[in-house]
């Protein structure tokens, strides 16, 4: 095990009606915020109702920026950051998925700062101070909630790149998992994908003797198959929803990679797809996570049969155990299939022309390789790209 440090400082408001609590949590941090939100499922839900009476119950004034997209847009952050400067507002208040709160974060960030807010995530500054941030969430997906991560995309060449600053967490997290009802099949399953991915990403380590977080691993993305499964055919489903919930948060609030270094390459490959193709980051994941680990399973391969027989209680095959791990691999694409999600380039709608373009840009400037379990450079993204076709 790797020596760590580890601070999950958001605090963590879970069950059944608990947004009508946001005036007064919010009320603790700020009289004034900006409210920040997509726009479409939590006016026809009803939630958008629920949070502004709440905070008026609390005497919380609010101003409002709507219209966050899927892959948070920089500049909608930037219009964010001058609303905040122009009326004094003193913390941001997220209702929405991974991209609003992304965009929150981002907005926390700019605030303060003297420069350009995509200085942070160029890697050309690093931030010294952030305004708070509250989350409403009605998606179980990115776990932004309690990460200390935010991914935005930068239209001026459709770089979408992430930030990876303490600063990020948001203070505290309200999750009702009753708001996730009214979520569609597809973006269930997406979401599931991601939060599955956020687990591997971490499991897939060659850091030995890890013994607890390997089985705190297997049991979150049994329990994730599990619920996933259910909760796509019973949206209504509060058990199912609600585990997905809190798998979602557990699975990227860092606890489960404490002592471990993960390897996240399948995350920085995908995010290359949604910069240019505007695709749910899940719906990447589906088909980049089975072609990277086709390509890198021989350089680890015991983590790889022990995901297969834990996980997916595949029989170890004493004669030939590569077969052990691809059989692994296999079924994991097979439950992407059941739960509707795209395995292969083509069913997402991506085309294959601009492969080494996408290669090229997911090797930063700053990076001399992605990924720990191998390190990858821009040749070998290629061949996963080629491998996902
Ligand atoms: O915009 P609305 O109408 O709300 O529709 C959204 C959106 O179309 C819909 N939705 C959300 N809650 C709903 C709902 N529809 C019906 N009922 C509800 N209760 O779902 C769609 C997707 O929303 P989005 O916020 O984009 O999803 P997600 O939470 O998956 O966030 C994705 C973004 O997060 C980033 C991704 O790259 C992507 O940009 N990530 C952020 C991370 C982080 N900050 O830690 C880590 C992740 O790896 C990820 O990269
Ligand atoms: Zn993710």
């Amino acid at each position: 095990m790797e020596n760590f440090e580890f601070c999950s400082p958001t605090k963590i408001i879970f069950g059944r009606g608990m947004e009508s609590r946001v005036g007064a949590e919010t009320k603790k941090y700020a009289n004034k915020v900006l409210l920040h939100y997509s726009g479409g499922s939590i006016k026809k839900s009803g939630l958008y109702e629920k949070v502004t009476q709440s905070l008026r119950e609390a005497g919380v004034e609010f101003v409002e920026l709507g219209g966050v997209q899927p892959n948070p847009r920089l500049s909608l952050v930037r219009e964010g950051i001058a609303l905040c400067r122009e009326h004094k507002l003193e913390m941001v208040l997220a209702v929405g998925g991974g991209s609003v709160i992304d965009s929150a974060k981002a907005i926390a960030l700019g605030v303060p700062y003297s420069g350009d807010v995509w200085d942070f995530f160029a890697n050309r500054a690093v931030p010294a101070e952030a305004l708070p941030k509250g989350v409403v969430l009605t998606i179980p997906a990115a776990g932004s909630e309690a990460s200390k991560s935010a991914v935005i995309t930068n239209e001026d060449g459709w770089y979408k790149w992430g930030l990876n600053v303490e600063l990020n967490r948001p203070q505290f997290a309200i999750m009702n998992p009753e708001l996730t009802f009214t979520l569609p099949p597809y973006q269930t399953a997406c979401g599931a994908v991601d939060i599955m991915a956020h687990i591997m990403e971490r499991y897939f380590t060659n850091v030995t003797d890890v013994d607890l977080t390997d089985r705190l691993c297997e049991g979150a993305l049994k329990s994730m198959i599990r619920n996933t499964l259910i909760a796509i055919k019973e949206p209504d489903n509060y058990a199912a929803r609600a585990e997905m919930m809190w798998a979602g948060t557990l699975a990227h609030n860092d606890l489960l990679g404490t002592g471990r270094i993960g390897d996240w390459a399948a995350h920085m490959i995908e995010q290359e797809i949604s910069a240019i193709y505007d695709v749910a980051h899940g719906a990447g994941l589906a088909v980049v996570f089975p072609a990277w680990m086709k390509y890198t399973f021989k350089r680890n391969l015991n983590t790889f049969i022990k995901f297969a027989v834990r996980v997916w209680d595949v029989d170890y095959d004493f004669d030939q155990p590569e077969r052990t791990a691809w059989e692994g691999i296999r079924r994991l694409e097979d439950f992407y299939r059941q739960i509707g999600m795209p395995v292969t380039l083509a069913e997402l709608g991506v085309p294959d022309d601009r492969l080494e373009e996408m290669a090229r840009k997911a090797m930063k400037p700053w990076l001399t390789s992605v990924g720990a379990v191998s390190q990858f450079t821009s040749e070998d993204i290629l061949e996963v790209l080629k491998l996902a076709r």
